[in-house]
């Protein structure tokens, strides 16, 4: 059964929770591909919904689906954001950010009633941290912010893309940081985010209510334990 498939059967679940006026937070990446083609189709027979996208990926990927999509300016809450991750814990800690859409994924999740994951079942780990965790900061000063988180972590790597530091949708930086294992994720957040010139980290912690996950032909449904 290909990943590609059970990233398919997951979104395709997410986006059975959507229901006529609601509003949606529409993430980002392959998975959320699925979830945006879907709700599409939903929404050309007849279903109603506005969707605040949350990367200028995930705006250019809804409109193209047809969907009605607002900016977050407009709205003060959601009722649902549907996204995918990185790895995600037993508690549904998450690892987000591959992308580089953390931080706009991160507001409009926690602006939301509910967070549900979407992915393939080989995200599900015992310990998030073999994907490295990305962090984004302030381009002003960033040397001396990688200094700092490379006192928690053995390696920090500055995202390139074409031979320049990779610019988020913010303008913001993002460090790759490579832990390894995280023993403590909700400390480990509570660290990095009391470094001045960290934007925001992809530790997602206990933000996702569910998750749906392919495996093979079937979708299992995973709550925090
Ligand atoms: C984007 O910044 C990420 O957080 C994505 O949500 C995450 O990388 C999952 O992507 P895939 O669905 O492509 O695995």
């Amino acid at each position: 059964m290909s990943m590609d498939r059970e990233k398919q059967l997951a979104a395709e679940a997410a986006v059975e929770l959507v229901k006529d006026g609601m509003v949606i937070g529409m993430g980002t990446g392959s998975t959320a591909r699925f979830a945006i083609v879907k709700l599409g189709e939903r929404v050309k027979q007849g279903l109603k919904v506005k969707v605040v996208p949350t990367s200028e990926w995930t705006r250019a990927a809804s409109m193209e689906a047809g969907l009605e999509v607002v900016d977050f300016s407009q709205v003060t809450r959601l009722d649902l954001t549907m996204d995918g991750a990185d790895e995600m814990d037993g508690a549904l800690n998450l690892i987000k950010g591959g992308g580089g859409a953390l931080f706009r994924e991160k507001i409009v999740a926690t602006a939301s009633d509910r967070m549900v994951v979407f992915a393939d079942k080989s995200k599900l780990v015992q310990h998030l941290g073999a994907f490295p965790l990305p962090v984004e900061v302030n381009p002003f000063g960033w040397q001396v912010v990688a200094a700092k988180i490379a006192k928690l972590c053995p390696q920090v790597v500055l995202r390139q893309k074409e031979g320049k530091p990779f610019l988020s949708d913010n303008q913001g930086y993002i460090l790759d940081c490579h832990f390894g294992v995280i023993k403590n994720p909700p400390a480990l957040e509570l660290e990095l985010k009391a470094v001045t010139g960290v934007m925001e980290t992809g530790l997602f912690i206990r933000i996702a209510k569910m998750a749906f996950l392919g495996d093979g032909e079937n979708v299992v449904e995973v709550v925090p334990k």
